[in-house]
C-alpha cells in the first residue's frame, strides 16, 4: 500500500468527498446520506444525513441510499448494510483482492468502473484542485433503480449483474 493510500485511508483523513460531477451524472435523488460530515454536503442530492456523531451504521436506514464509506477498517460493515439494505450506490476504491469487496460485489446489480481517477473534494481545503485519488474508483449499484442510473451516467465500463437482481430483504451468501 503506498504512502498516499495509507493518508487517504487513516485518522481524520476520511474527510474526502464525492465531486458533484458523480451525482449530475447519476441523477437519482436520495434519501440518505448514510455517512457524511455533520449537516451534510449541499452538493449530494440527500434528503438527509447521518454524520460521525449519529453513527450511521447503528441507525436504521431508509429509502435510496447514497453511501461513499469511511475508508479503512470497518468498510466491510458498511458495505454488509448496504447489501442487506437492498437500495442505494456506494462509491468505493476498486479494491479487488478484498473479501469485503468479494461480498459487496456478490450482491450488488451493478458495477461502474470510474474512468480516470476521482477528484476527491478534501474537507481540509473544500477544494478538488491536483491529483485524483491515487487508485481507481467504482460506484456498486444496490437494487434496480440503482443499477439503471449506473448504466446511464456514462461514467465508465459499468456491468449489469443478473445475479445480484434479487429481491429485497435475500440474504446473499457470506464466503467462507
Ligand atoms: C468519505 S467521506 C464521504 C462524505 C460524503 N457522504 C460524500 O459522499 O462525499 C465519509 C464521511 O463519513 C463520516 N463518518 C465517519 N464515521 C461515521 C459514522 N460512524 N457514521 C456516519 N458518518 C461517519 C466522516 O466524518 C466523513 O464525513
Amino acid at each position: 500500500m503506498s504512502a498516499r493510500y495509507d493518508k487517504l485511508t487513516v485518522g481524520s483523513s476520511v474527510e474526502w468527498y464525492t465531486p458533484p460531477e458523480i451525482f449530475q451524472a447519476l441523477g437519482l435523488r436520495f434519501d440518505l446520506d448514510v455517512c457524511a460530515p455533520p449537516g451534510g454536503l449541499p452538493w449530494i442530492p440527500a434528503e438527509r444525513s447521518f454524520s460521525r456523531a449519529d453513527d450511521g451504521l447503528t441507525q436504521p436506514w431508509q429509502g435510496l441510499v447514497w453511501m461513499n464509506p469511511p475508508y479503512g477498517r470497518g468498510i466491510d460493515l458498511w458495505m454488509r448494510k448496504l447489501a442487506d439494505h437492498g437500495s442505494g450506490i456506494a462509491l468505493v476504491h476498486a479494491r479487488t483482492d478484498t473479501q469485503w469487496w468479494r461480498e459487496a460485489t456478490a450482491a450488488a446489480t451493478a458495477i461502474c468502473f470510474i474512468a480516470g481517477r476521482v477528484r476527491f473534494v478534501r474537507g481540509a481545503t473544500m477544494s478538488n484542485a491536483g491529483p485524483g485519488s491515487p487508485t481507481p474508483s467504482v460506484l456498486l449499484a444496490y437494487g434496480q433503480t440503482c443499477a439503471l442510473a449506473l448504466l446511464q451516467a456514462n461514467l465508465g465500463p459499468t456491468l449489469l449483474i443478473p445475479g445480484g437482481l434479487k429481491p429485497h430483504g435475500y440474504n446473499h451468501p457470506r464466503p467462507r
